[in-house]
């Protein structure tokens, strides 16, 4: 057997000899592992349930466990903690931090609500931030929560000014974005073009985007949502191929689980910092409840209000 297979052999027994000690460990310490689509495949698979940002931020919200370990990046974390301050919730990796949360300050929105306009501020901020917004949205709801909260039919939401845009065009009101160019780094990856090389290389294929992806990206595809409403749309859809554009994960996990269909990357873009939660990180965190995700209470009570908020719509 030559060394490059027994080494895989190797790290696939690892794999699996980790994936095992988490099991038990859930079991003993009455833990649930919550994990983003974009998490890889290995920590997907430890999970007990998988989603967008609403979709964990609610679940995180029911869980009666005593320990979340919350497999995303910080913002998810976070909420996790202000929505269940009762729980411990640990995140495997204290440096999977989103850089776009840091794109808005409790400043910027302060001042953008001087005008007297509601600000919507996207879960992609840290507690800081949702502490000074009006009520909070996700990908799966901006349009909605814009379209309910907008006064004289205007609102504020950031940090994601693409978002924003997708948000006005759904919902038909102003919805100005907060700071004018905030962005996500992978998203701003996908060009028009490679959508036009895509309807070329696959014509039949449907093409789905990320709510974060430039403005002439979403209007260049034929689906555009949160990462589950992507999941759904293509399992409900007739087509059998989809090339989509968001995160890798989202892709992967796709093709694993939904049969007889075929999910091609627009792009292969990767987040880093939702990579840097690896098996190896979600054992240890588990094993030795580090990294607590702490929200100091008079600040969570804030941001509690705001997520609230947006639960109720
Ligand atoms: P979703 O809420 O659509 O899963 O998106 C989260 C995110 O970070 C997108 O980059
Ligand atoms: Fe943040 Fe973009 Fe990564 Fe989502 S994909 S966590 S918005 S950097």
């Amino acid at each position: 057997m030559s060394s490059e297979i027994s080494g895989r052999l190797n790290d696939k027994k690892k794999i699996e000899e980790l994936k095992k000690k988490i099991e038990r460990l859930k079991e003993e310490k009455n833990a649930v592992i919550l994990a983003h689509n974009y998490q890889s495949l290995d920590v997907q698979s430890v999970a007990d349930f998988k989603g967008d940002s609403l979709e964990l931020a609610v679940a995180a919200s029911k869980t009666e466990a005593n320990i979340i370990v919350f497999c995303g990046v910080d913002f998810m974390a976070e909420t996790a903690a202000v929505v269940n301050p009762d729980k411990k919730v640990l995140i495997p990796c204290k440096e999977a931090r989103c850089p776009m949360a840091s794109q808005l300050t409790p400043e910027m929105v302060r001042d953008a609500k001087n005008s007297g306009h509601p600000f919507v501020a996207y879960v992609n901020t840290l507690a800081s931030v949702k502490a000074e917004a009006d009520v909070c949205c996700t990908s799966a709801n901006a349009p909605k929560i814009a379209k309910k909260f907008a006064t004289k039919g205007k609102c504020f939401l950031g940090p994601d000014a693409n978002l924003a845009a997708f948000a006005s065009r759904v919902s038909g009101v102003n919805v100005e974005p907060v700071p004018s160019h905030g962005y996500c780094y992978v998203h701003k990856m996908f060009q028009v073009e490679d959508v036009e090389r895509a309807r070329k290389t696959y014509p039949e294929a449907e093409v789905m985007v990320h709510p974060e992806c430039d403005v002439e990206v979403q209007l260049k595809a034929d689906f555009v949502g949160s990462t589950s409403q992507m999941y759904r749309h293509a399992a409900e859809s007739d087509s059998e191929l989809f090339v989509v554009g968001t995160e890798v994960g989202l892709v992967e996990r796709m093709n694993a689980e939904i049969e007889g269909k075929t999910f091609v990357p627009l792009r292969k873009a990767v987040c880093i910092e939702m990579k840097l939660n690896t098996l190896e990180r979600v054992y240890l965190a588990l094993k030795e409840e580090k990294n607590v995700v702490r929200v100091e209470e008079s600040l969570a009570e804030r941001a509690r209000k705001a997520i609230e908020v947006m639960f109720g719509v």
